[in-house]
C-alpha cells in the first residue's frame, strides 16, 4: 500500500508539526482538533494551529505555499472525511481514555485496510487496542516523532503483537522516503528507545553534577560536546524542553518500568527543581531556566543558577583540565581526576551500562539503540558507539570495582568490540554474540561505507576523491569546516583530468560529503592571511583559480551533480550553481553570503545567478528586472531556509531533485549523474545583453534611499556599488552581447576592489573573530 493522503488528529505541538511536516513531503493532510465549548468558528484550534504554524521559528513548513496543503477541521463535523485517507495520526493529549473513546469513533468511519498509528510518548501499545476491533489491532501502531517534526529526524515505530507486516512497511516506507526519517522500530516498552535512555541519562547527569559540586556550567561543558552531546549539555537541554515536563515524563516512567529498572533508583525531584517550576522559572518558555539572559536595569547579563544557594549569578566560563584533555579522546577525559572527569565518569558508566542492560529488552540489536540517541537526542554516538571508544573491556572493570553489576552485552563485548569492520562491511555485535553486517537499505549510499571499504582513487589535504561505483566518482570536501581553499580546486581539477571524455573508467561526478553543513565558504583565514601582508598577486590567483574550476566543471564533457546538506554558503554555493544538476537534501540552506564579509560572489557566482535570471521564460520590461533580482538575493545577502525556498532565489532550478531523507541523498544524485551520462552534451556558454550604467545607477539609487532611512550602512553602499556595476554589465549596452568570460573578469576585478578596502577587510577580521557579520 502507498499512502498518498494523510489525517492529524490533535492539533496541539506536535500533531500540528507532524501535519506541516506531511504536507513538506507534498501529500495532503486533514488537521483535526474538538470543537471547543461555544465556538464560533468551529474549526479554531486547527486553524490557530496553522497560523502558528506559518510564524514557527525554526520554521515549521519548508515552504509557505505547503501550509495550502494542510486543511483544517473538528471531530465533531469532519470525522467522515477520514474515510477518504490512507493513514491516519493520533496527536491528541496522553489520555488513554480520550484516545481510546476517539479510536473507537475513527474505527467506525475509515476505510478498511488505512492505518491508525498513536504519536503516545507513554502508553504501551496493547493498552491503546484494548477494547477495540481485531481490524483496527492490524492496521494499527505507534508512530513516536520528536519535536519539533521537522528538524528530528527519528521516528520510533513499535508494532503491536496483531499489526499487520503490510501496515508497518507502508507507514516505514513512508517516513523513510517521503517524510525524511530514520525510522527505528522499537518494543512495545515504556519510553520505547531514546526517551527511556535519555531520560535516565538526564538524571544521572544531574545528580552527578549536584553530589559532585559542579556548577552548571561545568556539567554542560564537559557534558556536552566532550561526551559528543550538543553543547547544550543536560542543563541547556532542560531549559530547552521545558523543567516542567521533567516530573510528568518521571511519573509515567515509575509507573510503567519493571520494579526492579536502575531509574526508579536514581530518580530524585530536588527541592530546588520544585521550587523553579512553581515560581515559574521552567526554561527558555518561562522566566529563565537553569540559564536566562537578565535583562534588568536595561542590560543583557548572562546569568545561570547556583544549585547550592538557589539564586542566579553571573555566568562563569568552566575551566577543567578534563576538558582539554578529552580532545586527546573519552578514556583521557574518563580517567582524568578533576570534578570533570570524575563527572564524565560516573555520568557514562551509568548510562552506558543501563543502555547494555536495555538490549534486547527495548530493541532487536544495539543498532536501533545507537541510531534512536543519535537521531532522537543528537548525540554524535550511540550509546555502544561511545562504550567502543572507552573499551567494553574498561567499562566492565570500572564497573565491577564500583561494585556494580556488569551487564551481559558488555560482558560479551568485552575484549572486543561492539562494532567491528571486516572485509571493508561495519559489523555489530548481536545479542547471541555473534557479528552481523549492519545492513542499509535499498536506495541507501553512504560515503562513510564507501570510504570503510576503499582507498580514495585521490586525496590531498582539503579534499578526496572516491569510487562510488558504476564509474561514478564522488567529489568529497574534508577540510576544516569544509572551508573551501587551493587544495579543494585542485581535486576538482584533478576529478575532470581523470573522468576526461567521460567515456573511459569514469562517467561522472557528484560532490557530497557527510558532515553537518556541504560547506560554508572560501577559506577567510588564508584570506585575511594573504591580507595583511598584501599579497594582492596571491589572492587574484585564488579568486582566478576558483573561477577557472568552477568554470571546468560547468563545461565539462561529463555530468556534474551536486548533492548538498546543510549549509552551502558563499564558494560552497556558487560550486552548486555550477553543477548540471543538483540533488538537495530537503535541508539545504544554500546563500550567496559574501557582502556579509564586504565581498561580492567571485567565483562566477554573480554570472550564474545573473544568467539564470536573464534567461528564465521571457519576463516584461527588459532586462532590469531580472537584474534587480540578482542584486537584490545578493546584495542583501539572502538564505534559502529549505531546499524549497532556494528555488524561489533561482539557487535551485525547477529541474534540480530534493531528497527528504539525507541517507538516500548520495544514491539519489548517482542515479541522476548516471541517467544524464547517458546521453550528455555539456551546456553552451550562455550570451546575454546588459545595459551597463543606466541600471547600474538606478540600482544605486535604490541603494541610496536604503542609506537614507537607515537600512543600508556606509560600507554596503560601497560593496553594493561594485554589486551593480557586475550585474549591470560594467561599460556594457544593449546592443552588443556580454560574454561568461567577460562577465567573470568584471566579478574578479570588482571583488579585488572590494577586498582591499578597509571596510572590507575590517569585516572579514571581525567575521574570523566573532563569527557575526560586522555592521559597519
Ligand atoms: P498538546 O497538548 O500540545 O496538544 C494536544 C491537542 O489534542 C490539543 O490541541 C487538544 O485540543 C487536542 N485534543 C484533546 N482531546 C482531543 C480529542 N478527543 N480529539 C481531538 N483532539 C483532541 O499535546 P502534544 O504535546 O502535541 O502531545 C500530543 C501527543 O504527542 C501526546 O500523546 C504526547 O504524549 C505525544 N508526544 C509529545 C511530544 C512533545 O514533545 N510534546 C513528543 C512526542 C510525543
Amino acid at each position: 500500500m502507498e499512502i498518498k493522503s494523510a489525517a492529524v488528529i490533535g492539533s496541539g505541538v506536535m500533531g500540528a508539526g507532524i501535519a506541516a511536516h506531511i504536507a513538506n513531503a507534498g501529500v495532503p493532510v486533514l488537521l483535526l482538533d474538538i470543537v471547543p465549548q461555544g465556538a464560533e468558528d468551529r474549526n479554531v484550534l486547527a486553524k490557530g494551529a496553522i497560523d502558528r504554524l506559518l510564524k514557527a521559528e525554526p520554521a515549521a513548513f519548508m515552504h509557505k505555499k505547503n501550509a495550502r496543503l494542510v486543511t483544517p477541521g473538528n471531530i465533531e463535523d469532519d470525522l467522515g472525511k477520514l474515510a477518504g485517507v490512507d493513514w491516519i495520526i493520533e496527536a491528541v493529549v496522553e489520555n488513554p481514555a480520550v484516545k481510546s473513546d476517539l479510536y473507537g469513533k475513527v474505527d467506525a468511519v475509515r476505510k478498511p485496510g488505512s492505518i491508525v498509528s498513536s504519536n503516545t510518548s507513554t502508553i504501551p501499545l496493547k493498552n491503546l487496542v484494548e477494547g477495540q476491533s481485531e481490524a483496527f489491532a492490524r492496521d494499527f501502531l505507534v508512530t513516536h516523532f520528536f519535536n519539533p517534526p521537522r528538524y528530528m529526524r527519528l521516528l520510533e515505530v513499535v508494532a503491536g503483537e496483531h499489526t499487520s507486516a503490510e501496515a508497518v512497511e507502508a507507514v516505514s516506507r513512508f517516513a523513510d522516503v517521503r517524510l525524511g526519517k530514520g525510522v527505528v522500530p522499537c518494543k512495545d516498552r515504556p519510553g520505547f528507545i531514546a526517551n527511556r535512555i535519555g531520560t535516565f541519562w538526564i538524571q544521572s547527569a544531574v545528580n552527578a553534577a549536584m553530589d559532585l559540586g559542579l556548577t552548571v556550567e561545568e556539567a554542560d561543558a564537559v557534558g556536552g560536546k566532550p561526551m559528543g552531546i550538543p553543547k547544550t549539555g543536560v542543563f541547556g537541554l532542560i531549559d530547552l524542553v521545558g523543567l516542567d515536563l521533567m516530573p510528568y515524563i518521571a511519573k509515567s516512567l515509575l509507573a510503567t518500568l519493571p520494579p526492579d529498572d536502575a531509574y526508579r533508583a536514581l530518580h530524585r525531584e530536588p527541592e530546588l527543581f520544585r521550587r523553579m517550576i512553581a515560581e515559574g522559572y521552567t526554561g527558555r518558555k518561562g522566566k529563565g531556566g537553569f540559564y536566562r539572559v537578565n535583562k534588568a536595569a536595561g542590560g543583557r547579563v548572562k546569568e545561570a543558577m547556583d544549585l547550592v544557594t538557589g539564586e542566579y549569578r553571573k555566568t562563569v566560563r568552566a575551566q577543567m583540565e578534563s576538558v582539554n584533555a578529552a580532545k586527546a579522546g573519552l578514556p583521557a577525559l574518563v580517567q582524568h581526576e578533576d570534578k570533570g572527569g570524575r563527572y564524565a565518569r560516573r555520568v557514562l558508566l551509568e548510562t552506558l551500562s543501563y543502555a547494555a542492560s536495555l538490549v534486547p529488552e527495548i530493541a532487536g540489536d544495539i543498532v536501533a539503540v545507537d541510531e534512536a540517541m543519535r537521531l532522537g537526542y543528537n548525540w554524535k554516538f550511540g550509546p555502544f558507539e561511545l562504550i567502543d571508544k572507552l573499551g567494553a573491556q574498561w567499562l566492565a572493570d570500572a564497573l565491577a570495582a564500583d561494585g556494580h553489576a556488569v551487564p551481559a552485552l558488555v560482558r560479551a563485548a568485552a575484549g572486543r568490540t561492539f562494532y567491528r569492520v571486516d572485509g571493508g562491511k561495519l559489523q555489530y555485535l548481536t545479542v547471541d554474540g555473534d557479528y552481523a553486517n549492519v545492513v542499509r537499505s535499498d536506495g541507501v549510499l553512504l560515503l562513510s561505507d564507501v570510504k570503510r571499504a576503499s582507498k580514495p582513487v585521490a586525496k590531498n589535504g582539503s579534499a578526496a576523491l572516491w569510487d562510488i561505483g558504476d564509474g561514478v566518482l564522488c567529489l568529497e570536501f574534508t577540510s576544516k569546516m569544509n572551508a573551501l581553499d587551493d587544495q579543494i580546486m585542485a581535486m576538482a581539477q584533478r576529478a575532470v583530468s581523470l573522468i576526461g571524455d567521460g567515456k573511459g573508467v569514469w562517467k561522472a561526478l557528484v560532490v557530497h560529503n557527510e558532515a553537518d553543513n556541504f560547506s560554508v565558504g572560501a577559506n577567510l583565514g588564508l584570506a585575511l592571511f594573504a591580507l595583511n601582508i598584501a599579497l594582492w598577486s596571491e589572492i587574484e590567483t585564488m579568486a582566478e583559480r576558483g573561477q577557472q574550476t568552477y568554470k571546468a566543471l560547468k563545461f565539462a564533457p561529463f555530468p556534474v551533480v551536486g548533492a548538498p546538506s546543510g549549509m552551502a554558503l558563499g564558494g560552497g554555493c556558487e560550486i552548486l550553481l555550477h553543477c548540471d544538476h543538483v540533488q538537495a537534501h530537503a535541508e539545504t540552506y544554500m546563500g550567496l553570503v559574501e557582502v556579509g564579509v564586504g565581498l561580492i560572489p567571485g567565483w562566477g557566482g554573480c554570472k550564474e545567478l545573473l544568467i539564470r535570471h536573464m534567461t528564465e521564460a521571457r519576463r516584461p520590461g527588459g532586462p532590469m528586472p531580472a537584474i534587480g533580482a540578482a542584486f537584490e538575493t545578493i546584495s542583501t545577502a539572502k538564505v534559502a531556509k529549505s531546499a524549497m525556498e532556494a528555488r524561489d532565489l533561482k539557487f535551485l532550478r525547477a529541474s534540480d531533485g530534493i531528497t527528504m531523507n539525507r541517507d538516500r541523498l548520495l544514491a539519489d544524485a548517482k542515479a541522476k549523474a548516471l541517467e544524464l551520462a547517458a546521453n550528455y552534451t555539456p551546456p553552451e556558454p550562455v550570451e546575454i545583453r546588459l545595459p551597463g550604467p543606466t541600471a547600474r545607477v538606478a540600482m544605486g539609487l535604490a541603494v541610496e534611499g536604503f542609506r537614507a532611512t537607515g537600512k543600508a550602512t556606509p560600507h554596503d553602499v560601497v560593496v553594493s556599488g561594485e554589486l551593480a556595476t557586475v550585474l549591470s554589465g560594467g561599460d556594457a549596452d544593449v546592443t552588443r552581447v556580454t560574454t561568461e568570460d567577460e562577465l567573470l573578469e568584471l566579478e574578479r576585478r570588482h571583488f579585488m576592489a572590494l577586498i582591499r578596502t578597509p571596510g572590507s577587510i575590517a569585516r572579514i577580521e571581525h567575521m574570523l573573530t566573532t563569527g557575526k557579520p560586522l555592521r559597519n
